[in-house]
């Protein structure tokens, strides 16, 4: 871990999920067990907000967004504000996930917007990061990373932030990204983030399962997951809460 004393293990699940399969995903849940070291975090679809955040508080998870709009209420159909996620139970948002930058085209300056919102409402944002395929394989990944970050130049660095580098090329392929080049590119970003006056935690996302999270957790600069597909079943999902677990020991 990058010197911090509990993992975040969380799950992105996407469009995914109707009500009853989420409630039959709480039951089948066991409470974190190893509470002390990782903190479990599950971000749904907004339609699930509301009816899990009761169950998932009995189970010790917290609750998180996939997003947001920066605006605090008014005419912008369609639209939900960091108030209203408050409002719903939430602790996190995702912010900044390559889904949202490349199929929504969701950029630095929206997404300082969106930052800045967060942090008003009280939210902690879990923002993403990431290179594609070709500016890694061109060697300008650190390039990206570093634009990426510039967000946050000039932000209050009291304000509470969680990284999450995915490298896009390792989202939903069941690519991983190899220890070496991640514990190199958590370095990098840790560093960056040191030069913007912040210290926070870095999740690593793209491809996590039950078989190789141990291996990624063990990474040094690595302080948890962001896990898309791995977390739609229970099991999954407390397997690599285990094998944080197992990590922190
Ligand atoms: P994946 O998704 O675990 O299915 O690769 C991760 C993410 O997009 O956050």
């Amino acid at each position: 871990m990058g010197g911090s004393t509990q993992f975040i293990i969380a799950g992105n699940w996407k469009m995914n999920g109707l009500l009853q399969e989420s409630l039959a995903f709480v039951e089948a849940l066991t409470a974190n067990p190893n509470a002390g070291t990782v903190e479990m975090v599950i971000c749904p679809p907004y339609t699930l907000l509301h009816p899990l955040a009761k169950p998932f508080a009995d189970k010790g998870v917290t609750l998180g967004a996939e997003n947001m709009y920066f605006e605090e209420s008014g005419a912008f159909t369609g639209s939900i504000s960091a108030g209203m996620l408050k409002d719903a139970g939430c602790e996190y948002v995702i912010l900044g996930h390559s889904e949202r930058r490349d199929i929504m085209l969701e950029g630095n300056k929206l997404l300082r917007k969106k930052l800045d919102a967060a942090w008003d409402a009280g939210l902690t944002p879990m923002f993403c990061i990431g290179e594609h395929l070709g500016e890694r394989e061109s060697g300008s990944t650190n390039d990206v990373l570093k634009q990426q970050l510039s967000v946050l130049a000039d932000t209050d660095t009291s304000n509470p932030l969680v990284i999450a580098y995915e490298p896009v090329w390792a989202i939903g392929t069941g690519k991983t990204a190899s220890p070496e080049q991640v514990a190199e590119t958590h370095a990098f970003v840790h560093q960056e983030l040191a030069r913007l006056g912040r210290k926070c935690k870095v999740l690593y996302g793209g491809s996590v399962n039950s078989g190789n999270a141990e291996s990624l957790m063990a990474c040094e600069g690595v302080d948890g997951a962001l896990v898309g597909g791995a977390s739609l079943k229970a099991d999954s999902f407390m397997e690599i809460v285990a094998a944080a677990a197992r990590v922190a020991a």
